[in-house]
Order: C-alpha cells, then sequence, then structure tokens
C-alpha cells in the first residue's frame, strides 16, 4: 500500500490548479452574483479534457482513472463550485453512464460529442415529489412499439438549459415499482422539451439549474439504456460513482477554505502578532487539516475501489458523507478566521461557505447516504471495513 499519487495524477492535479487559480479564480465572485454561467470556462474545461476524463479514448475521452479525475474536482473545486457541478455531471453521471450501459450505436452517436464537452449532458432523476425516495417516478414512458411517449416533470436539473442531452429515468410499468423504471436519451431540441427559467440559488448559483417539463416527447425505442426495466438500477449504479465526484468536490470546497485561512493567518496580526500564533486560530486550522485529510482517504479509497473493479456503493456514501460534512463544517470555520472580512464576497470563503451545503443534498442527501451505508453493513455486504 502507498498514498502517492502517480506522476500522471500529479500532472492532471497541477493542471487542474493552474486553470482553477489563473482561469476560474479571476471572474469566480462576479459570476456568482449574477449567476452568469459559465459559457468560456466550460469550453477551456473541455479543450482541457476535464468533461470527459474517465472515457475510452475510443470515444473522445482521456482514458484517465478515477483517482484523476477525483483531483481534478479537487482542484477545481477549491474555486469555482459552479464548473465542478458541471463537470461533475458530465463526466460521472452522463459520460460514465452512457460508457459502461450504452449500447455501441448510442456511443457513437451521443458519447463521443459529450466526452469532448462539444455537447454537454444532463441526469434528470428528481421530480416534486421524488427526491430521496426515487423509486416514485411519476414521470411516465409508454411504449408505443416503435418509440415512447415520455410525460413528466423534472426538478432541480444540472446543466438542465445548455445541455444536449438529458438521461430520463421515467416509470414505464407502474405496477412493477422500481422494476418497471426505465432510463432514456432525450435531446433536448426535440418537440416538447420545455425547460423553465434558471433557479436562483443559496450556492453553485452560475451552474445551470432547472424544471425541465416533457410533453408528449417521442423517444426512440433505441434510446432507451440497457434492457427494459433496468432505469432504477441504472440510475443507482450511476449514482454510487457520481458520489464520488460529488464527495471530492466538497473535499475541494474544504481545502479551499482551508488553504485561504492558512494564508490569512499568517497575514493578519491581532494583539501584536500574527493571528495564526494564537492558539485560538492555530487549534481550529489543526482541526481543518485533520478533519480534511481524514475525508480525502475516504475520498480517494473510493475512487481506487472504483478504479480497481471493486464495489464501492458502500466506500463512495462514506466519502460523500464525511467529506460534505467537513466541508460544510470547515467552511464555517474559515470564515471565522477570516473575521469581518470573511463575511465579505472578496475574500472568497463566504462563497465556499455556500456552496458547501449543496453537497449535502444533490446526488443523496447526507440522510440517504447513511440508508446506503447501513444497509450494506446489515446486509453483510461491507461487514468488515
Ligand atoms: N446498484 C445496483 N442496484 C441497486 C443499487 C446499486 N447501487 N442500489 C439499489 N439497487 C437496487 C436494489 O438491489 C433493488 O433491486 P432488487 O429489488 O431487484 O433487489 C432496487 O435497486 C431498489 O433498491 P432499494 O429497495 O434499496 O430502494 P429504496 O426505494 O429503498 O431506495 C435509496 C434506496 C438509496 C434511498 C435510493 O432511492 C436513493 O439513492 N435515493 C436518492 C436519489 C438521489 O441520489 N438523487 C439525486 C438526484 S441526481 C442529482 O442530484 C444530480 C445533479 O444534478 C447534481
Amino acid at each position: 500500500m502507498h498514498f502517492n499519487l502517480t506522476e500522471e495524477q500529479l500532472a492532471v492535479k497541477e493542471a487542474a490548479r493552474d486553470f482553477a487559480q489563473n482561469v476560474l479564480k479571476p471572474g469566480v465572485i462576479e459570476r456568482d452574483i449574477h449567476m452568469h454561467y459559465p459559457t468560456d470556462e466550460v469550453r477551456q474545461m473541455a479543450e482541457l479534457g476535464f468533461l470527459g476524463m474517465m472515457v475510452d479514448p475510443q470515444y473522445g475521452g482521456g482514458g484517465m482513472d478515477t483517482i484523476s479525475y477525483v483531483v481534478a474536482m479537487e482542484e477545481i473545486s477549491k474555486v469555482d463550485n459552479s464548473c465542478s457541478v458541471i463537470m461533475s455531471v458530465n463526466n460521472s453521471l452522463v459520460c460514465w453512464g452512457l460508457a459502461e450501459f450504452g449500447t455501441e450505436d448510442q456511443k457513437q452517436k451521443y458519447l463521443t460529442k459529450l466526452a469532448t464537452g462539444e455537447w454537454i449532458g444532463a441526469f434528470c432523476l428528481s421530480e416534486p415529489e421524488a427526491g430521496s425516495d426515487a423509486t416514485s417516478q411519476r414521470t411516465t414512458a409508454v411504449d408505443m412499439g416503435d418509440h415512447y411517449v415520455l410525460n413528466g416533470t423534472k426538478n432541480w436539473i444540472t446543466n438542465g438549459g445548455t445541455s444536449k442531452v438529458h438521461l430520463v429515468i421515467a416509470q414505464t410499468n407502474p405496477e412493477l415499482g422500481h422494476r418497471g423504471i426505465n432510463a432514456f436519451i432525450v435531446e433536448t431540441d426535440w418537440e416538447g422539451v420545455t425547460v423553465s427559467a434558471k433557479e436562483d440559488k443559496l450556492g453553485i448559483r452560475s451552474s445551470d439549474t432547472h424544471t425541465i417539463l416533457y410533453n408528449d416527447v417521442k423517444v426512440p425505442k433505441e434510446n432507451r439504456i440497457g434492457e427494459d426495466g433496468f432505469g432504477f438500477k441504472f440510475a443507482m449504479k450511476v449514482l454510487s460513482g457520481g458520489r464520488i465526484g460529488i464527495a471530492a468536490q466538497a473535499l475541494g470546497i474544504a481545502s479551499g477554505a482551508y488553504e485561504l485561512s492558512v494564508n490569512y493567518a499568517q497575514e493578519r496580526s491581532a494583539f501584536g502578532k500574527p493571528i495564526s500564533q494564537h492558539q485560538a486560530i492555530a487549534f481550529k486550522i489543526a482541526d481543518m487539516a485533520c478533519d480534511i485529510e481524514a475525508a480525502r482517504m475516504l475520498v480517494y479509497r473510493s475512487a481506487w475501489l472504483k478504479d480497481q473493479g471493486q464495489n464501492y456503493d458502500q466506500a463512495s456514501s462514506m466519502a460523500k458523507l464525511m467529506a460534505s460534512s467537513v466541508a460544510m463544517k470547515h467552511t464555517v470555520e474559515a470564515v471565522q478566521v477570516h473575521g469581518g472580512y470573511g463575511f465579505v464576497k472578496e475574500y472568497h470563503v463566504e462563497r465556499l461557505m455556500r456552496d458547501a451545503k449543496i453537497t449535502q443534498i444533490y446526488e443523496g442527501t447526507s440522510e440517504v447516504q447513511k440508508i446506503v451505508i447501513s444497509r450494506n453493513i446489515f446486509k453483510g455486504k461491507q461487514l468488515y471495513l
């Protein structure tokens, strides 16, 4: 066992850090205030290969491992979490889902464009009345022989307005419960797809979050993903990997707030010495460092398990639960370290504190992660760590 990143992983980390600090940071406060979608920045992420990192190069991806993806997510999330959620959804939910479960035709037609970032994708599972209780899908897809007719409403969809492709989860046979659910590839310019206004959010404000309405949308049969009835398991499998991406985002938020706090504590003086030399501040920094490092171990381990082809359902839930809790706790502490400066936008930590909250909610709330973890324990799947 060793804990070092490989040369390739270090190079990815360096490239992501350079991009985040030099390209994303200068405009991040303005984009956040005005909810401006980062169009140019997303284009540059595509050029750098950050939007299809784990996809096989034959489909336009980077062919990298999950750890490389995690370290890139971490660096970008230290600065701009609107960009990192766009990146996470496209990589882990959309590209990975198609790469793993799509047909060759689906990969040629959709994955090649999504992995290069020419197109952006969205994952449409949540509904007004089906958030944590994801089996209660009200969106329906009626089988008409050579196509399905899709009707329903999806909520809080990241990349909702900017995506060219939606992966939509819908009920095709209510009598079968979760076994009657399917997943479909839907192009957003098809008749009957309506994108409602952009949500005005607490954090990740420049990311593109919308409610989507599907009204009699004709979906060709070849756009169903997997066997009939595979949709719920598809969503669960995709989300297991997605949670690694969001855990990495949370880790980046915590690390970003930590780095800012360490620097600030050495620059700012009070009572005749830098505040880093006051135990009240130094101990906060020590607590941050320990908790972040512990979270990092869980996040990297879940990515490593995925790369090893081992089960990572419990590990990714643990990583997300822990990293999001550390992000929330220590961004609040980072604001405290910065005092009055922490409360104003210019110093970045208040934005990271607002961004941290969503990591405890999306891709499964912290409570959902505890359901997944405890069920894995008591089913004996992951009894011993
Ligand atoms: N892999 C494969 N199959 C799985 C699975 C997994 N990881 N997890 C569950 N399943 C299977 C189960 O085995 C079961 O199948 P069988 O009956 O054939 O055995 C089936 O799925 C149903 O599982 P459960 O009985 O456990 O289902 P449940 O109703 O009790 O719900 C839950 C479990 C974990 C709470 C689940 O509903 C869940 O994860 N909810 C949260 C949904 C979520 O994360 N939403 C996020 C929205 S996406 C988003 O946020 C993206 C964004 O834009 C940022």
